[in-house]
């Protein structure tokens, strides 16, 4: 396990915008000096910089920013140096108007805005390029010049002609014949079949977005094209220096982009961590943390290593409906449980507040009233000196022996297809139900997509994997057939990778063998109504009935044994319809749950059921409600344990060993007290 970037320590760090201060020399000096009070070791400079980089076409002026560089190296801070493309010069896309996005109605957009550019433009590769490459001759080889940030928040689609011939292109190479496209994408449907290349548009509101194939295909045509331009950037960056890693952050859930076909051209997954922390009426914050936390894991299983948290805000946005500060302790917390969770950095989007822009009230370590005596830049200050005794965890591994496969592809077509619920069909939803049973009860977890390797897991969990792509079928039922553990769920298995209803029983692609059921009928439910699950043979201890919401499914077994039934009250109903079972299939097991239950059922169901594999959490302790728990494996062999609380009450947790506060050194023998919304590092004693 490598660290993630050639600085063997955890990154504190944040957006720095000096561009927008050039002309207050005053203010810059006193950043650098702010900075190390802070125990900021790292800025991510540039990021939105082009103007001020390249202000007219050709005319490239660096050295404002090499004095800058240089200057925070001298006094230890490191540079995670930005490429600009997240938002272009007005000269740029007002002599360029190709490089302007199209969007789905074909409007071409005006100039200004960010992330708004077409990625197919030839003309924008090579202005991105050429900047670029200045950077990378002057840069690459600075010794304060740790990772490349290429971009910002890439994002979007662009529907011009230009990606409209490079999306006919790539259709071309991927299905050879109009004849097998007409196919994949079922266009005898209303009769639209192509009989012509040149017919082919992108989905788009004022025409075509019926054919699911091609949705699907836009989205994949988009992430590719998306990577394309990525390594266009990437290029010069590493023919100057191949040492220096590259990373782009992501946004939570965002899922305009598969990240995970993004993730493939990158060093480093980074991503920006903004839950709506505070809205709850009680002060209870689990419900925001543990989808973040779940986001931390799935950047982490991308690349299987450590991720960077590129931005999160040391008090408060300015675009959240209410923008509530972190409240007094939280923020260390929230970055606790970000290192817990495999985050190699902690890095605040910004610095300084902006006096103008739409920005200019977004939170900051150094607000307008630039004074350090601040509560925010106290506790980013105490923060810092924690992180500075953390150079063990630097690169620290995560061992988890469950996996939650949750494919970005699938997440598209189950969402795009009409019925069985329109009204939020939940795949993302079910996902974090199965997540937050293990993060209640602090067990490890990776969140793969369908491309990853299973084998070295002892337990997959596949909520709603409505489609098939590529030989995930076969290596599901593979890997339980060869001692896995499989918990399959309803709408899984309906459609191949075309987005095409599979014929025959299904789940398709072998498994609704590997189940033993046999699909019959989708029950969605509307909000508020439910149904019941009836345990009738319990595999280990659980509640009599759990509640059943959204969609349920009507199964018939075809060789499982049946662990739980409806019971609705419904007198046409019969009464031993399947709702959970299991099926043993050659040295694995797979269960089925055909309804999409409350959090009690997965609370009750899923830890025990990884117990019963062998698997641990990382605590053997009951956490109390708002705890969670989380380890990682120090390269030097520390076992870093990490337990945060996530609300307002004091809390406290029986230890079945003896802990080391790893900041203080006090050793908690049997019982560890967690003030409220506090987070503690530990090592056993
Ligand atoms: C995003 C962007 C930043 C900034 C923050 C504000 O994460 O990357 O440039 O706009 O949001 O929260
Ligand atoms: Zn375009």
């Amino acid at each position: 396990m490598q660290t993630a970037t050639p600085y063997p320590h955890i990154l504190h760090g944040c957006d720095y915008n000096p561009e927008q201060w050039l002309d207050r020399p005053d203010i810059l000096s006193q950043d650098i000096l702010q900075m190390q009070q802070a125990s900021i070791n790292c800025v991510s400079l540039g990021i939105f910089a082009w103007a001020a980089l390249e202000p007219a076409e050709g005319d490239y002026r660096l050295d404002w920013l090499a004095e800058i560089i240089d200057a925070l190296y001298a006094n230890g801070i490191r540079t995670v140096l930005a490429t600009p493309s997240g938002a272009r010069p007005l000269w740029l896309a007002a002599k360029y108007p190709e490089v302007r996005r199209v969007r789905a109605d074909r409007v071409r957009e005006l100039p200004g805005g960010r992330h708004n550019h077409c990625y197919t433009s030839l003309v924008y590769r090579e202005k991105v390029r050429a900047v670029n490459t200045k950077l990378a001759e002057r840069f690459a080889h600075h010794p304060a010049v740790i990772l490349w940030h290429v971009s910002n928040e890439i994002q979007g689609e662009c529907h011009c002609a230009l990606c409209q011939a490079a999306f006919r292109d790539w259709l071309k190479a991927r299905y050879g014949s109009l004849d097998a496209l007409n196919a994949a994408w079922w266009t005898a449907f209303w009769s639209h079949t192509y009989t012509d290349w040149e017919q082919i548009e992108s989905p788009s509101p004022i025409g075509e977005t019926g054919i699911h194939g091609l949705n699907l295909d836009w989205k994949r045509f988009c992430s590719a094209q998306m990577r394309s331009f990525l390594e266009n950037e990437i290029a010069p960056l590493k023919a100057e220096n191949p040492l220096i890693p590259v990373t782009t952050n992501f946004m939570q859930f965002y899922d305009g982009i598969g990240y995970h076909e993004l993730a493939k051209s990158l060093d480093i997954v980074s991503w920006d961590c903004y839950p709506a922390w505070h809205s709850s009426a009680d002060g209870d914050e689990s419900e925001q943390a543990y989808p973040a936390d779940a986001y931390s894991d799935l950047c982490r299983s991308m690349l299987g290593k450590p991720f960077l948290l590129m931005e999160n805000t040391p008090s408060h946005t300015n675009w959240q409906t209410v923008c509530r500060p972190k409240t007094w302790g939280f923020h260390r917390l929230t970055a606790i449980s970000a290192l817990a969770h495999g985050a190699d950095s902690i890095q605040y989007f910004q610095w300084r507040q902006s006096r103008g822009g739409c920005e200019k009230l977004h939170g900051a370590v150094m607000t307008h009233a630039n004074r350090t005596d601040t509560r925010v830049f106290q506790e980013v200050s105490d923060l810092g000196r924690t992180l500075q005794k953390l150079d063990a965890l630097c690169g620290a591994r995560t061992n988890a022996r469950i996996a939650i496969l949750y494919d970005t592809e699938s997440h598209w077509a189950v969402n795009d297809a009409q019925g069985p619920r329109n009204d939020g069909i939940g795949d993302t939803e079910l996902m974090l139900r199965f997540y937050k049973a293990y993060w209640k009860t602090g067990y490890a977890v990776d969140i793969v997509d369908a491309e990853a390797d299973y084998s070295g897991y002892h337990l997959l969990c596949v909520p709603m994997l409505y489609m098939l792509r590529g030989d995930t079928a076969k290596r599901i039922c593979d890997y339980a057939r060869s001692g896995g553990t499989v918990v399959l769920t309803m709408h899984t298995g309906i459609a191949d990778e075309h987005d095409l209803c599979f014929t025959g029983d299904t789940p398709g692609g072998g498994l609704a063998g590997l189940a033993g059921i046999r699909f019959l009928e989708s029950d969605p439910l509307y909000d508020g109504q439910h149904e019941t699950m009836h345990i009738v043979k319990a595999p280990f201890p659980l509640a009599e009935s759990y509640r059943l919401e959204k969609l349920c499914e009507r199964i018939a077994p075809a060789g499982a044994e049946v662990l739980g039934v409806y019971d609705t009250g419904n007198p046409c109903m019969p009464d031993d319809l399947p709702c959970l079972t299991r099926h043993a299939c050659g040295r694995g097991t797979a269960y089925y749950l055909a309804g999409f239950a409350e959090d009690r059922f997965f609370s009750d169901f899923l830890p025990e059921l990884a117990e019963r594999l062998g698997v641990h959490p990382v605590l053997d302790t009951t956490f109390p409600h708002g705890v969670s728990a989380a380890a990682r494996q120090g390269r030097d062999g520390t076992e870093f344990l990490f337990v945060m609380n996530w609300t307002r009450e004091q809390k406290s947790v029986t230890l079945p060993y003896a802990l080391k506060d790893y900041e203080t050194g006090k050793i908690y023998q049997s019982k560890l007290p967690l003030s409220p919304y506090g987070a503690k590092i530990l090592v056993r004693a």
